[in-house]
């Protein structure tokens, strides 16, 4: 049992018109308005990333792309994922990624419809089966409408 680890990460952005609106490396056409942000802003990615640093307590992604470096603007978050991964792989070497667990807060547009994308394209990120990656998606209740927020946490093994 001594291989298990857990991770937790979240992220938040503002939205407005006029932006693309990214969710787990799946564009949603549908959406008025995108993130503001100063990569592609894809919340999901974020959270997800944070985590699996998270759980190796490797610290946040913020440290490998600062936002204040101007070569990251517009950055594919895919991008951020994949090096997350590969550091991953440097420092603890062989690891298995049991599962993911994540939740997308937003309260327009509905992103049901979306969901077995969103999972298939983390799966595929994450070289894992899209039976082990768990998304849910909440509203604010209005509370908050111009503004998307998501927590991810990851379960990983390593032998
Ligand atoms: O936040 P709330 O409890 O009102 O969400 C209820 C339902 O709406 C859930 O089934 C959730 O999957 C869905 N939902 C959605 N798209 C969102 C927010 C919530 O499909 N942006
Ligand atoms: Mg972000």
């Amino acid at each position: 049992m001594d291989g298990l680890r857990i991770g937790y990460g979240e992220d938040a952005h503002a939205l407005a018109p006029g932006r693309s609106l990214v969710i787990g490396a799946v564009k949603i056409d549908s959406s008025p308005v995108g993130t503001v942000a100063h990569s592609d802003g894809d919340v999901l990615l974020h959270a997800l990333s944070d985590a699996l640093l998270a759980a190796y307590a490797m610290g946040d992604i913020g440290q490998y792309f600062p936002p204040s470096n101007p070569n990251y603007r517009g950055l594919d978050s895919r991008v951020i994922l994949q090096t997350v991964l590969q550091r991953l792989a440097d420092q603890v070497g062989r690891y298995r990624i049991v599962n993911l667990s994540a939740v997308v807060v937003l309260d327009q547009p509905r992103l049901g419809p979306t969901r077995r994308d969103i999972q298939r394209q983390l799966a595929g990120e994450l070289g894992i089966d899209a039976s082990r990656v768990g998304v849910t998606f909440k509203t604010s209740e209005g509370m908050a409408p111009d503004f998307i927020q998501a927590r991810a946490t990851v379960l990983l093994e390593t032998e």
